[in-house]
Parts: structure tokens; C-alpha cells; sequence
């Protein structure tokens, strides 16, 4: 088997830097820890296009282009409409993105200038998408994006039809800053491959949505609240953990390419969610999830990964869960455009193969159509 290009180098990158070692991630320099805490997702967002954080008035102009894109774009409500609301989230967002190459005058355009203005064109209304098949699945009438707010603001707006609260806003938003980028993870090298072509932004974000969607990435999250549902209390957890391992199934929101300790957004996720869960029904989902972690550090010497707490962290913002990887789409579009727009200037990516298959044969004379 091979090695699922484990420990490649398959890039050059100035964007994020990993250390799965110790668990440490910065984007651009800056440790993640410290953008979480300080920082708006507008402003990283800034950061990771340009490759230094934004003075006031860059980030004031970052967030008119985007508030007054998404306020022109609310047409994208109807493309939403279109598509059955039971459809998955990434493959809605996909249909809007390649309908949306079929008319945007920028598709082919490769200047710095045109995918600048497309990365914050998709930032802008990927919220609105998402929000307005989030109310059709629920029997909702979609809501068109209000003028003003930031981007976590908007979003909960259009999902919940009134204003979020200041708490909910900055969780939000801090969650999206944790899940903004993460190096060569496999939606983005499928973006980067995808552009490596010198094909276009459009075409490698419709890649990366695609390849997000699986439960080994994005579609990790989604699982967990159904599997915390079957767990039901921590007095199962240990039982219910060994039983998986011992049928050889995958727990979701565990194990990393990368890291061989605590994902260190996973570690800010769990404190956000133990917060938001103090006092609701679902308070004992921390201590079931305590003990889970436990038996896979003690069987396997697995860590949890950003998609368990991140799905804790969205339950609580109300958010359905087959919405969960489209939500981390929100967020990850600033670092897919990021790394789109980087790997413009490189090499196509074109590896090999180990050929498995027979060795030379020829077609016999008896045999054609
Ligand atoms: C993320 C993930 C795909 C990375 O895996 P990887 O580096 O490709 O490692 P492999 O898939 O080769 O797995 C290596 C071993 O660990 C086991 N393993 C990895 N993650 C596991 C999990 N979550 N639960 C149980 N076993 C797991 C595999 O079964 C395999 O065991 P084996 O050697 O006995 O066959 C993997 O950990 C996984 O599937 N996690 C669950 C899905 C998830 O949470 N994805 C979100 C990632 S952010």
C-alpha cells in the first residue's frame, strides 16, 4: 500500500505552519492561539490573503467589499432554491459555484487583482447559501442577508430570522478563525492541484468542496452528535468505545495525518463547547466525549481532531447537523482561495504511480467488436 503521500512535500507555502509534534499551528507566523483570542475572522481572513495582518483601515475596507458583496449577491438564494433542500450542503454550495463560473466575468480572469476580488466575492456569499437551504430543509422561507454585519453576524442572522446574540456572534467567530486554514489537508491540495493547471478559482474551490465532503475530512463532524445520541451517557462511553475498536469501525473526530497529540484548535473548541453547554441538557456530551478521548489515547494513542468539538460548538449555535462541513466551508474558502492563489505561480502537480497491474499482454485475434 502506499503512504496516502503521507510526509510529502508537495508544496512551497508561506501560509501555515504545522508542528504535529507538539501540537502548534500558526497562519503566517502568528500562533493560532493568538488570532483566536484577539483577532476578527474578517482580519484573518485579511491575513492569510495578504501575508500580514491588516491596519484599521484595510480591515474597515476588507469588511465593506464583503458586507456590500453579499448584499448585491442575494441572488444566489434562487440558484439555492433550485436544488432539492435535502441535497448536502457541499454539493448545494458546488452547484453554486460552477453556476456562478458560467457568468462571473472574473472565472478566467488569473490577475492577482480578479482572484482577490472572487476569493472575497465566495467569502462574502457563502453564508447566504448555506443559511438559505439551512431554513428550506426546515420548511423556512430564506432570509436576505442584512446590511452592516460581519460575516459569524450575518450568517446567524439569516439562519435564525432574528439577531444573534453577542456571545453566539463571537463563538462563531472564533470558530471560524480556527478552521480558516490548515496547510496542505486534502481539500486544499485538491484546490491547489486543481489551479496547478492554470485552470481557474472556480474550478479549484468546486474540487475542494468536493473533497471535503467525505467523512474522513469535513463529513467527520456531521457523524458526532449522532454518535454522542448512541453513547447516551458517560457510563457508556468506555463500552461503547471498546466495541468500535474491537469491530474495527472509525470513531469520528479522532486521529490526524498530522498530529500526533491534541489538534490545538480541538483544545480552544473543547473549552468553547464545555462553555456553551454549562447548564443545558447536553451538558454530560463533554464528559462522555472526556472518556472516549481517553480509551482512544490509552487503545490506539488517538487525539481528537477539530471536527469533534467544532460540532458541539454549531449544536449550540442551532445548526443542523449535515450542515456542520458546510459551515467549516465558510470558513475554509478564505484559506482555499489563500493557497489557490499561491499555488498559481508553481508547477503543475503531477505525480506517479506505482504501476500493480499486469505486465504486457496483447489483445488476442479472436476477440473484437
Ligand atoms: C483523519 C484520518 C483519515 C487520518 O488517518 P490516516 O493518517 O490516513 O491514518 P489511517 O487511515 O491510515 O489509519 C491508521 C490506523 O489508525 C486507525 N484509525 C485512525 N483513525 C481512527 C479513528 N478515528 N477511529 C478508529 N481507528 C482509527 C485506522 O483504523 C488504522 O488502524 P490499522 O493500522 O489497525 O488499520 C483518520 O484518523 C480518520 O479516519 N479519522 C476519523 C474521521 C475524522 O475524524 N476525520 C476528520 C479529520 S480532521
Amino acid at each position: 500500500m502506499t503512504s496516502g503521500m503521507e510526509d510529502i512535500v508537495a508544496a512551497d507555502s508561506a501560509i501555515t505552519w504545522i508542528d504535529g509534534t507538539h501540537g502548534e499551528l500558526r497562519y503566517r507566523g502568528y500562533p493560532i492561539e493568538e488570532l483566536a483570542e484577539n483577532l476578527s475572522f474578517e482580519a484573518v481572513a485579511y491575513l492569510l490573503w495578504n501575508g500580514e495582518l491588516p491596519g484599521r483601515e484595510e480591515l474597515d475596507r476588507l469588511r465593506h467589499e464583503l458586507d456590500e458583496v453579499r448584499v448585491a449577491r442575494a441572488d444566489v438564494i434562487n440558484q439555492v432554491r433550485q436544488v432539492p433542500a435535502t441535497a448536502h450542503p457541499l454539493d448545494v454550495l458546488r452547484v453554486v459555484v460552477s453556476s456562478d463560473a458560467t457568468t462571473n466575468p472574473l472565472t478566467w480572469d488569473n490577475t492577482t487583482d480578479a482572484n482577490r476580488r472572487k476569493a472575497i466575492e465566495f467569502t462574502a456569499w457563502f453564508p447566504t447559501v448555506v443559511a438559505a437551504q439551512h431554513r428550506l430543509a426546515a420548511g423556512q422561507e430564506p432570509l436576505l442577508p442584512t446590511p452592516g454585519l460581519d460575516t459569524a453576524a450575518a450568517f446567524l442572522t439569516m439562519l435564525y430570522g432574528h439577531d444573534p446574540s453577542p456571545q453566539q456572534v463571537r463563538t462563531l467567530d472564533t470558530s471560524l478563525i480556527l478552521h480558516a486554514d490548515h496547510e496542505l489537508n486534502a481539500s486544499t491540495f485538491a484546490a491547489r492541484v486543481t489551479i496547478a493547471t492554470q485552470s481557474n478559482l472556480h474550478a479549484a474551490i468546486a474540487s475542494a468542496l468536493g473533497t471535503l465532503s467525505g467523512p474522513r475530512h469535513g463529513g467527520a463532524s456531521e457523524r458526532v452528535v449522532a454518535m454522542l445520541e448512541e453513547i447516551g451517557t458517560p457510563d457508556n462511553a468506555e463500552s461503547w468505545t471498546i466495541s468500535r475498536l474491537t469491530q474495527k469501525q472509525r470513531i469520528m473526530g479522532f486521529g490526524h495525518r498530522v498530529y500526533r497529540t491534541v489538534d490545538p484548535r480541538s483544545r480552544q473548541l473543547r473549552a468553547m463547547a464545555e462553555r456553551l453547554l454549562q447548564g443545558t441538557p447536553h451538558q454530560p456530551w463533554i464528559a462522555i466525549l472526556d472518556v472516549v478521548a481517553e480509551v482512544m489515547q490509552r487503545e490506539k494513542n488517538l487525539y481528537p481532531n477539530v471536527d469533534l468539538y467544532a460540532a458541539l460548538v454549531n449544536h449550540e449555535l442551532g445548526v443542523q447537523p449535515a450542515f456542520y462541513s458546510a459551515v467549516f466551508a465558510i470558513s475554509r474558502i478564505t484559506g482555499w482561495t489563500a493557497h489557490a492563489m499561491e499555488q498559481l505561480d508553481g508547477r503543475m502537480i503531477r505525480p506517479t504511480a506505482q504501476y500493480i497491474g499486469p505486465s504486457l499482454r496483447h489483445v488476442p485475434e479472436s476477440v473484437g467488436v
